[in-house]
């Protein structure tokens, strides 16, 4: 496949509503051929974007299979506007020498946020009186209900949202103490602990902000709820597979847990609508929410910018930081230089074929990059602004000529 046109035309598609700050960002770097679609588009109207589309834009209801991708012969680059990237088809993209990039860190704010609001919630006793309310109950009393100032907040998983916590805690006057199994420097006044053992002996608030691995699904069970201070509060906003909801429902019955603001769960609905149950929603102290941790108007602005970003420094420069299924090159600014962007096979004397082409052409080559991952190489050579447009455009059809070549791309 040969690629080049120019930038102004490239056909970029940006499907499900995404934040126009996407397309203020493609139209400032000088693209304006950009279809917005607000809905997510059915498998018929996919495939007929997805013949000329060279940017393809999606959230997590546009399913990107292998078969869609195999009718997509101009598509360069593929952006998960959210975190989640299980709607593509990673492997069938990596095959094929397609990027796909995400936004992983855009909602961190807003996760720690709501947080915070939650710690002040479950500390001054807000759900069961927010319950007791809608069934027409006035309960005016302070008994149960505390500042948050002065509190042992505990931390689990000291990455972004762990540390983003940290700091609003430590703020608000808490005394943080995290656990990490990776060394982490400690914010502001916050403690660092050796083991959860240490840090659920002195936590009021637990707070799990840890992803979702063999060794965190089930870590809160009834073993670990036993080693909590009685009446500890729980937050869990980070996967679902976290927590044993049965033990947390016996804790919560018990009175061991004092109360819980749970965002995530084990099974989660896939539309909205009025199907959700759970144990928890048995208990006026718990704080229920639809996963909508890291759902706000901001997130949604700053993922449509740090998508769109990366793909046009990808379309604009080649550079794949931020990929999650492609080899991670990033490329210092071409002035003066053509760049030839080679995606390849990862077979046994790529490199070598693709140096031959310059070296028999005797072209100098001003700086290349060469990075592998799996099934796919990914080579980009800079050469000499000097040499004319027909010969790079002639190196261009060699080097796709290549066996095992899958993409070239020219930048001038
Ligand atoms: P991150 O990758 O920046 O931080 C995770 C931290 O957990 C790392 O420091 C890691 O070393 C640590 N960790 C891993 N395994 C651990 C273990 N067994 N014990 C202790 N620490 C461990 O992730 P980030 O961005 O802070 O996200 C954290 C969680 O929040 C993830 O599960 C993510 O899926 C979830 N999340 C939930 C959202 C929502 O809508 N409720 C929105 C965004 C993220």
């Amino acid at each position: 496949m040969q690629l080049s046109l120019d930038k102004r035309a490239v056909p970029i598609v940006l499907t499900e509503g995404i934040s126009t700050t996407a397309a203020d960002a493609f139209t400032q770097a000088g693209y304006d051929n950009i279809t917005q679609l607000t809905h997510a588009p059915d498998e018929q109207e996919l495939r007929e974007l997805l013949a000329t589309a060279r940017i393809l834009g999606i959230r997590s209801r546009t399913k990107l299979t292998a078969e869609m991708l195999a009718a997509a012969p101009r598509l360069i680059a593929v952006g998960c506007f959210c975190i989640g990237t299980n709607q593509v088809d990673l492997d069938a993209a990596h095959i094929k020498g397609i990027p796909v990039f995400n936004a992983p860190f855009s909602n961190t704010r807003s996760v720690a946020e709501l947080t915070i609001s939650a710690i002040i919630a479950l500390v001054r006793g807000i759900p069961e009186k927010n319950a007791a309310l809608h069934r027409g109950n006035w309960q005016k009393t302070a008994k149960g209900a505390h500042e948050v100032r002065g509190k042992a907040l505990g931390i689990v998983g000291y990455g972004n949202i762990g540390t983003q916590v940290s700091i609003l805690a430590d703020a608000l006057g808490m005394k943080v103490y995290f656990y990490d199994i990776a060394t982490k420097l400690a914010h502001g006044n916050a403690t660092r602990v050796a083991t959860l053992n240490e840090l659920y002996a002195l936590a009021d608030v637990i707070t799990y902000h840890v992803p979702e691995t063999p060794e965190t699904t089930g870590m809160v069970d009834a073993a670990a709820l036993e080693q909590m201070k009685p009446g500890v509060k729980l937050i869990n906003y980070a996967r679902g597979s976290l927590f044993d909801i049965d033990a947390l429902s016996a804790a919560l019955a018990s009175g061991q847990v004092g109360g819980a603001a749970i965002d995530v769960f084990p099974t989660e609905p896939e539309q909205n609508g009025p199907h959700f149950t759970s144990p928890l929603c048995a208990f006026d102290t718990t704080l229920l929410t639809p996963h909508i941790g890291g759902s706000t108007q901001e997130a949604q602005a700053n993922i449509g910018l740090e998508v769109a970003d990366k793909l046009i420094t990808y379309s604009d420069n080649g550079s794949t930081v931020g990929a999650v299924n492609f080899p991670e090159v990033s490329l210092p600014v071409h002035h003066g230089a053509h760049r030839i962007l080679n995606i390849h096979q990862n077979v046994p004397g790529m490199l070598r074929q693709i140096n031959a082409v310059f070296a028999d052409a005797g072209v100098n080559v001003l700086g290349q990059f060469l990075q592998t991952q799996r099934d796919v190489g990914y080579v980009v050579i800079d050469v000499e602004g000097s040499a004319d447009r027909t010969t790079i455009q002639d190196f261009r059809d060699t080097l796709q000529a290549l066996d095992g070549s899958l993409r070239t791309r020219i930048l001038h």
